[in-house]
């Protein structure tokens, strides 16, 4: 069959270059059109119907056909279709969702709230703000060379420069000189494949706890402003932390005045089945991220949250200097902050978060009932977040070969019978949208249970 170069196909691959993809391999196997929404599910230039379990990228929290967002964008872009916040310009969609969010997000102590919020596009450019906004703190407080960042392998923070370098995957700083001097990654908190043989889950987390002092000891603590750390890994595959992780880590930093941000782009707004993740796991900000669900992802826009003492610092090193010197000009975006507020307006109206709780468990039970596969390693995960990891061996837990792709080959196993999940590194990786019905996560499961019973066979057959 030949290939008419005139089809939206044939123009991807020429002229279309797309993230996070084998470029070479994209040339032979074309592009997975997407034409329409439905609910949670999308609908491909085919007329097949898929399930998104991952959600698009972990955002698209309320399905892909929410008139009530549609609306809102088209109302704001009729009134006001574009204005900057620089130089003390504001609108009313920008203040009211600075104050809603300001108030919600967890501060540093108990009680305390975020004191206030500065707006970017992507959760990368929130990160690569926080790490900005650590420096110029330790700046304004007199300690500039508190300037090094503490982040963890396999953590994920996004692909901007700074961003990529908090990141803790390897792939992502290969032959992009990344990542930039100054950024330390420690290990991740991931039981079942960090644990050593005979260590109890308690003892893995005093190995991390005391690993982080010894690297702060070490580096000296004058040279450490911040640790940055999502409270469940995403794309470092779905990592839930032991329970009392976080809060033996913050001691931890606070005993050396090392800043604590919190990445909530994944966890924020209801996926771990509390409103942050930063409550699932006990997690005290001084700084907070947060972007994807925050629109539901129906616009680009994020927000980079800090508490009243970190914002009191920039106020004096802005007088110092004259001006915050820093911003995006479609930061604070009109357009995003009405879509954000009619957001957050849906998940109270429709209590998404009780939603996560109440269908949550369904999805969890269900992935832990296919930790008996003899292809699953590990069932984990936490409210509407989840992987499977894979393993050859399930007695020693070894990895199959890269080479092999078999969570990719698993993933394409699931997408032919009409689900979207996401193949990474050894897992498989589940963040439908929070509106998902239970009827709809059987039928992600069974999905998944068939598909690794075909990989499975596939596996055996080479
Ligand atoms: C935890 C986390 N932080 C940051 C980012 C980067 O966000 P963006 O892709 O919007 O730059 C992501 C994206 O997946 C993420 O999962």
């Amino acid at each position: 069959m030949s290939l008419d170069l005139n089809s939206p196909f044939a123009r991807d691959i020429a002229h279309h270059i797309h993230p996070q993809t084998n470029l070479r391999l994209h040339e032979t196997e074309g592009p997975l059109l997407i034409d329409r929404g439905e609910g949670c599910s999308v609908i491909d230039s085919e007329g097949n119907r898929l399930i998104e379990g991952m959600a698009g990228m972990w955002c698209a929290s309320l399905g892909f056909s929410e008139q009530r967002l549609v609306d809102a964008a088209t109302r704001q872009l009729q009134r006001l279709p574009y204005m900057q916040t620089f130089a003390h310009r504001s609108t009313d969609p920008i203040i009211e969702l600075a104050t809603q969010l300001t108030a919600m997000a967890p501060g540093p102590r108990p009680g305390e709230t975020m004191a206030k919020a500065l707006f970017a596009c992507s959760g990368s450019e929130a990160n690569d703000t926080a790490m900005k906004l650590v420096w110029y703190y330790h700046h304004s407080i007199g300690k500039p060379e508190k300037r090094k960042l503490i982040a963890r392998r396999r953590g994920y923070h996004g692909t901007t420069i700074a961003a990529a370098s908090l990141t803790g995957l390897p792939n992502m700083h290969q032959d992009f000189n990344l990542p930039l001097a100054g950024v330390l990654h420690v290990t991740c908190p991931h039981y079942y494949r960090e644990g050593r043989p005979g260590e109890s889950e308690a003892q893995f987390t005093d190995r991390l706890v005391a690993e982080l002092e010894a690297l702060i000891l070490n580096e000296g603590p004058d040279t450490i402003g911040a640790f940055i750390a999502e409270p469940v890994m995403g794309t470092g595959g779905v990592v839930v932390p032991p329970e009392d992780y976080f809060p033996r880590v913050q001691e931890v930093l606070r005993k050396y005045d090392i800043l604590v941000i919190a990445d909530e782009v994944i966890c924020g707004f209801g996926r771990t089945g509390e409103v942050w993740g930063s409550d699932t796991f006990g997690i005290r900000p001084d700084m907070l991220t947060c972007a994807k669900a925050l629109s539901a992802a129906y616009f680009p826009i994020s927000a980079t949250l800090v508490s009243q003492a970190v914002y009191e610092a920039m106020r004096a090193e802005s007088d110092k200097l004259g001006n915050f010197s820093h911003g995006f000009t479609y930061g604070g975006h009109p357009v995003g902050a009405a879509v954000a507020l009619e957001t957050l307006a849906i998940y109270r109206e429709r209590d998404i978060v009780g939603h996560v709780r109440r269908v949550g468990p369904r999805l969890q039970a269900g992935l832990r009932a296919l930790a008996d596969h003899p292809l699953v390693g590990e069932a984990r995960g936490i409210g509407l977040m989840g992987a499977l990891e894979l393993v050859q061996d399930k007695v020693t837990r070894a990895s199959f070969p890269p080479a092999r792709k078999v969570p990719g080959y698993l993933a394409g196993r699931i997408q032919k019978r009409g689900v979207i999940l996401r193949g990474r590194d050894d897992s498989l990786l589940f963040s439908p949208p929070l509106t998902i019905s239970e009827a709809e996560i059987d039928t992600v499961l069974d999905a998944v249970a068939a598909g690794l019973d075909e990989t499975l066979d596939w596996v055996r057959g080479h």
